[in-house]
């Protein structure tokens, strides 16, 4: 049997460039693999423990969906998906948050971050790994690639796993995780992480003019244009640097080096490039995006082929349990 790889990605907002580099480039990469079948979900019920307005998470959704589309996903031989397409997934939440300790995930250190960040500190937030676990479990999955923040959730997935399956007699596949390499952190508009939270973050699908307004928003020093630049140090080189071929990178960096060259000018190379590598992705995107009917139509077929395996593994627990 083909080996099952699962991730799942929350629709908190639109994905930026350190998310597509970072994580859904990667994944995609992952599921082209002949003796591996990829399910890739959108986490929309994991995203109601901070997002509350129906409009909003309709809009992120669509975007995360034409994101993976737009970028190449085969949902042809793989499994697309909204989380919450999956009824079966709030019913296994049941059953197994009475199989889940409650200190195990008093000690979660993401919910104790959160609960030190938000106002909002609901039951949700708290059971999170759990029903990330269900996320995981329904669908036998083997092998689960995310970044290293989510290592714990899925040693949680594991325990949980393991306990029911000790306690109630085989039951679940427990899954490997595999943790992506941290190498690639791409850097936000202000140096820091990219990141959503922090409105640093480049949306590569935006109309030019707007795009360009991001791009030039890029922090740089106060080094005059005559004078020859720092590319190690210079945000908007390493950015390039993830992007370009080796020779541009080497014609920027003499650029850089020999000076009478502006940090308007390498905004404007960087912005060129994107237009250029993201041509066929920035136009897909923008006609998904605009057609609803066919967005529906690919998550639920997706929805679909995975309603198909999970309702196999809910029977096989609800009759371990005496359902
Ligand atoms: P954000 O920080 O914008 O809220 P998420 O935490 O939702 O992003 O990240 C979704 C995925 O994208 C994660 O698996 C993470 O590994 C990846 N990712 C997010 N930001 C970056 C970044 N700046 N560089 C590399 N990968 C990133
Ligand atoms: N919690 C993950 C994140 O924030 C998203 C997620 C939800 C997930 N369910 C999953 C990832 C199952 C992998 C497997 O990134």
């Amino acid at each position: 049997m083909k080996k099952r790889i699962l991730t799942g990605i929350q629709s908190s907002g639109k994905p930026h460039l350190g998310n597509i580099l970072g994580a859904i480039l990667p994944a995609i990469e992952l599921s082209k693999s002949k003796d591996a079948e990829s399910f890739f979900f959108i986490a929309d019920l994991h995203s109601l423990t901070t997002i509350k307005d129906g409009k909003e998470r309709k809009e992120f959704v669509n975007a995360v969906a034409a994101t993976w589309l737009a970028l190449g996903f085969d949902t042809q031989n793989n499994s697309f998906y909204r989380q919450s397409d999956i009824p079966y997934v709030t019913e296994l939440n049941w059953y197994l948050n009475c199989f889940t300790p409650f200190p195990m995930l008093a000690n979660a250190h993401s919910f104790k971050d959160k609960s030190e960040k938000l106002a909002d500190v609901n039951a949700g937030l708290f059971t999170y790994p759990v029903l990330m676990a269900c996320d995981i479990l329904l669908y036998d999955a083997n092998l689960v690639p995310v970044g290293r923040d989510q290592l714990q959730h899925l040693e949680i997935t594991r325990d949980i796993a393991h306990s029911f399956n000790a306690k109630m007699g085989e039951t679940f596949v427990v899954p490997e995780s595999q943790i992506r390499q941290d190498g690639m952190l791409i850097p936000g508009t202000d140096g820091q992480k990219m990141s959503k939270s922090y409105h640093n973050y480049i949306d590569i699908f935006l109309p030019e003019k707007e795009l360009k307004k991001v791009i030039l928003s890029i922090q740089t020093d106060s080094t005059p244009l005559e004078e020859p630049k720092n590319p190690d140090t210079c945000i908007v080189f390493k950015l390039f640097s993830l992007l370009a071929s080796h020779e541009q990178i080497l014609s920027l960096k003499n650029k850089y080096l020999a000076g009478g060259f502006g940090y308007g000018h390498a905004k404007n190379e960087l912005l060129s490039l994107i237009l250029d590598i993201y041509k066929d992705e920035r136009l897909k995107f923008n006609q998904i995006i605009l057609d609803e009917s066919y967005l529906q139509r690919e998550l639920e077929k997706g929805a679909l082929k995975a309603n198909t395996i999970a309702e196999v593994v809910i029977k096989r627990v609800k009759s371990k349990l005496g359902f």
